[in-house]
């Protein structure tokens, strides 16, 4: 039994006890799962010091200390495509081999990333809120008015797989749709300075954090909306309120900064929409994520190259 190598798992999985990774991975190691409720932070936990393998969440910070505290610990699989919570040097520092969750999350992302922009132009938060305060008084004409998204522009910030998999849906809509990533596109004033909508599709990374700040939201259109599903940290979210009261019209956001400690500033902007970083909660993707990192797990405490690895 000293030779069974022990994982932990960040929180459960949605898979199905039944699912073949899952009984794959139970087959060949000890797994730990910590619980939803759970107050213990996961560099604290006392499995940690034992574990060859762990499956972490976008949220989890993977740095030196966590790394000092499993001296085990040969992978990071890392249930997100983000990996901005893992410091990737300290890993390779020590060795550790780092895999994330790409692609089956792509479509997930795309159709709330639509969703968000629906519920920016047609004003789906002052709605709900009317409903649930009882003062919805009687349709007229000029209630709540939105915007079409048809014909209007839409600028993606960002072009991987889920900035395509947005471009490629807003353009059924009948959206103008123009990019602006390092690969190509087009430069990211000109697409602030003509968008109707700025979707951000990019990695949160040095080059991208605090990347909205005063200047570019000072760029964007009268009347233009934000929407990011992202990451929180790649927008200034002071320089946003004060844009707010200038030129955007409303933003819709996935992510925000110290998820979940929303700014009760952002909280109860009427032109705010806000979500709990839904991205990728659908059924489909969290089981093609928990797969793909369970996969990872297994590939490597079996002496294989994993998929998706990052580092
Ligand atoms: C979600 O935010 C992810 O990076 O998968």
């Amino acid at each position: 039994m000293c030779c069974v190598p022990e994982v932990l798992v960040s929180r459960p999985l949605a898979l199905e006890s039944g699912d073949a990774a899952w009984l794959a991975l139970k087959k060949i190691a000890r797994v730990h799962v910590r619980t939803v409720e759970s107050k213990v932070a996961l560099t604290r936990h006392p499995k940690l010091k034992n574990v060859a393998a762990v499956i972490t969440m976008g949220t989890d910070p993977v740095d030196s200390k966590f790394l000092a505290a499993a001296p085990q610990l040969a992978i990071v699989a890392n249930h997100a495509v983000g990996y901005n919570n893992i410091d990737l040097d300290a890993a390779r520092a020590r060795g550790v081999i780092v895999c994330n969750t790409p692609g089956v999350l792509t479509n997930a992302t795309a159709e709330l990333t639509i969703g968000l922009l629906f519920a920016a132009a047609r004003r789906f938060g002052e709605g709900v809120t009317m409903i649930r305060k009882s003062a919805y008084r009687g349709w007229h004409p000029c209630l709540m008015l939105g915007r079409e998204l048809a014909g209007a522009r839409l600028g993606i910030v960002g072009h991987g797989r889920i900035g395509a998999a947005v471009a490629a849906k807003a353009w059924a809509l009948g959206m103008d749709v123009v990019h602006s990533s390092p690969m190509g596109g087009i430069a990211l004033d000109d697409l602030l300075r003509t968008s109707d909508f700025v979707s951000i599709h990019c990695p949160l990374n040095a080059k991208t954090k605090g990347m909205f700040g005063s200047r570019e939201f000072a760029l964007m259109k009268q009347g233009s909306y934000l929407i990011n599903a992202a990451r929180g940290e790649i927008v200034d979210e002071r320089a946003l309120l004060a844009a707010l009261r200038k030129n955007l019209r409303g933003a819709a956001l996935d992510v925000f900064h110290n998820e979940p400690k929303l700014n009760p500033k952002l909280r109860t902007h009427p032109a705010v929409f806000v979500l709990p970083h839904l991205g990728s909660a659908t059924v489909e993707a969290r089981a093609g994520m928990a797969r793909l990192a369970v996969n990872a797990v297994i590939e490597v405490l079996s002496g294989r190259p994993p998929a998706n690895r990052v580092s």
